[in-house]
């Protein structure tokens, strides 16, 4: 079996009892880092008003039964592998929670995070809410299949009129070798689609030159594959990092120089 094949439900099943009973909270963890990241970031209970801002948005998309045909890129789509698809599903099925979403904009927030790259844009929905953090000048986001970019681009325009994303439509692989990047490195980086060992490890190879010691990156879907395990597994084990964060869904990792290396699964 290939190892970029899914999990099934049973084993994924297994595999988040297996995260649940080993992870931690914030009794768990003494690093003042990662204390201060559950306190402070994770349990962070307040309701900013630009979560109503993105969550309208995400709304309008839930609502929107308009069908488009979009390139599929296999790995990128756990939901639906159909060509044809309606904004509503592909809402529901592709985008970040708002939960998890929220996070990300706590995470961009507290950390002062200025640029941002994304990787796998689809309807914008993460791409959105990043933008709202006060801090944040922009948002690059990428996406390979020219529909969804093209209907992304109209979207944000329209209902929101955010002026902060740009969506670049390219395959990931393209981007790294064809656009050009400004000086500045990116403060947090977000990777949410085509899920195999070896592009992800390719991603974060190319990640690790466009970033700084400040920077954060966050890998979607970590445990969805054994592929993705591994690459997850080498990732967090690189000399760069210094701090690796598994929620289960996602994982996150710094390359903070002051932190001593570490590695959590936290209680998500
Ligand atoms: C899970 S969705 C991203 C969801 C988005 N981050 C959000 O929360 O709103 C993944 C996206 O990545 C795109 N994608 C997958 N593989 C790609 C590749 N190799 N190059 C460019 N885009 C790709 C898919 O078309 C899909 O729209």
């Amino acid at each position: 079996m290939s190892r970029d094949v899914p999990y099934n439900s049973f084993q994924l099943v297994g595999k988040y009892l297996n995260y649940y009973i080993n992870s931690v909270g914030k009794h768990g963890v003494h690093p003042p880092f990662v204390f201060d990241f559950i306190t402070k970031v994770l349990n962070n209970r307040r309701k900013y008003a630009e979560y109503k801002i993105a969550s309208t948005y995400f709304n309008s998309l839930l609502k929107n039964r308009s069908s488009i045909t979009i390139e599929d890129f296999g790995a990128g789509s756990r939901v639906n592998t159909s060509k044809s698809r309606k904004i509503c599903e592909i809402a529901k099925g592709s985008s970040q929670s708002r939960r998890n979403s929220e996070l990300f904009f706590r995470i961009a927030k507290h950390y002062n995070c200025r640029s941002v790259l994304e990787l796998g844009a689809c309807l914008g929905v993460t791409s959105n809410y990043l933008s709202l953090v006060p801090n944040v000048d922009h948002v690059l986001t990428v996406e390979g299949s020219t529909t969804l970019a093209n209907v992304t681009k109209s979207y944000l325009s329209k209902q929101v009129g955010n002026s902060k994303i740009k969506v670049v439509n390219a395959l990931f692989d393209d981007f790294f070798d064809n656009y050009t990047h400004s000086d500045n490195k990116y403060d947090l980086c977000v990777v949410d689609g085509n899920h195999k060992y070896s592009s992800t490890l390719n991603y974060f190879k190319k990640l690790k030159s466009l970033t700084h010691q400040n920077s954060i990156i966050i890998f979607d879907d970590i445990h969805w594959s054994p592929g993705m395990e591994m690459a997850w597994k080498e990732i967090s084990g690189d000399d760069a990092v210094t701090l690796s964060l598994d929620f289960f869904r996602f994982g996150i990792v710094f390359f903070n120089e002051k932190l001593t290396k570490q590695h959590f699964l936290i209680r998500y």
